[in-house]
């Protein structure tokens, strides 16, 4: 198998942080193209910023940061600072990069990248919201069908919202993204909160990577310790959701997941209802499948091989 070239989008965030550590501790797997940020869990002059701490933090500086979208299309903004602090990537304190931020947009480089790359040989991994990924497929048309496929985290059926009552925060936050994401044509791998809420930090999960006994597994459990607070508090949860973490992870072993083709829709409508993805897991409505929907996962297998990614950085 072909490793995966991708570009990872993504607001940092704890979680994000971890799967931009996860592609970077896993060279025969995947090679990293380039890191674009959105604004979401923290404004864009954050997400920018941390993805480049992250980088460093695993020590690659050569890797190029882009900061893309500082809103979403047609909506105000909405944070997530009661999640992952201020900063965004609260727990550890990580210094100051030294890389610099790349002069191109994210939106040209992720548009630059799938026409100078063979057709289908690129991976978009988007982390948070779809707002650069949309903005690139309106601005060239042409670049959709050079994608190899999207693996993206966002969404929830079962599990319900985890910003309001039915939507989770990628979509919600740019539901018109997202729509033009799904309705692309791409082949899209959804990693929803019906899984992630499957792959928990425990405490003994905790202390396995605080035992790696490297300055990663040492940053990885004070970003867990501090973002585990509002899923425990909200559901009761053993331990903080690795949400993003579950896109890298299929990327290097698949057969850690499961779930099935599906047609997946984005509430745009209705203000009630937001951001929904409307999963049609029991297949009732006879529209075309559009989306692998990933629903189980081997949660011990997922951490094992997290833990010995982490310990070679
Ligand atoms: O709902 C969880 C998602 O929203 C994760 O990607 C988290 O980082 C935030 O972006
Ligand atoms: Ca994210």
């Amino acid at each position: 198998m072909s490793k995966h070239r991708i570009i990872i989008d993504t607001d940092p965030g704890q979680d994000d942080a971890v799967a931009i550590l996860l592609a970077l501790a896993s060279p025969e797997e995947i090679e990293v193209l380039g890191i674009t940020a959105v604004a979401g869990n923290v404004p864009l002059a954050l997400t920018q910023l941390n993805a480049r701490k992250v980088c460093e933090l695993a020590g690659r500086p050569d890797v190029p940061v882009f900061a893309g979208c500082d809103r979403p299309l047609g909506r105000d903004l909405v944070t997530a600072e009661h999640v992952h602090g201020k900063t965004g990537l609260d727990g550890p304190v990580l210094p100051d990069p030294q890389m610099r931020l790349q002069e191109q947009h994210a939106v040209d480089f992720i548009i630059d990248t799938l026409r100078a790359a063979p057709a289908g040989s690129v991976t978009l991994c988007p982390l948070g919201p779809l707002t650069n990924i949309a903005m690139a497929f309106e601005k060239a048309p042409d670049v959709v069908t050079r994608v190899r496929e999207i693996v993206l985290m966002g969404g929830a059926y079962f599990e319900v919202g985890n910003i309001t009552p039915t939507a989770e925060f990628n979509i919600y936050v740019d539901p018109q993204a997202a729509r033009i994401v799904f309705r692309s044509g791409v082949q899209i791998t959804v990693m929803p909160l019906d899984v992630t809420h499957k792959a928990l930090v425990t405490r003994a999960r905790n202390d396995a990577f605080r035992a790696i006994g490297n300055r990663v597994g040492r940053a990885v459990a004070e970003m867990t310790d501090f973002f585990e607070r509002f899923d425990k508090e909200k559901y009761g949860s053993l331990g903080a959701p690795l949400h993003d973490p579950c896109v890298t992870a299929y990327l290097i072993r698949p057969e850690l997941f499961s779930g099935r083709h599906i047609n997946v829709e984005i509430e745009t409508g209705s203000e009630l209802t937001m951001g929904m993805t409307v999963a049609d897991w029991w297949r009732v409505t006879g529209r075309p499948a559009n989306a692998l929907f990933i629903g189980d996962i081997d949660a011990d297998g997922f951490f094992a091989l997290l833990t010995e990614r982490l310990a070679r950085l």
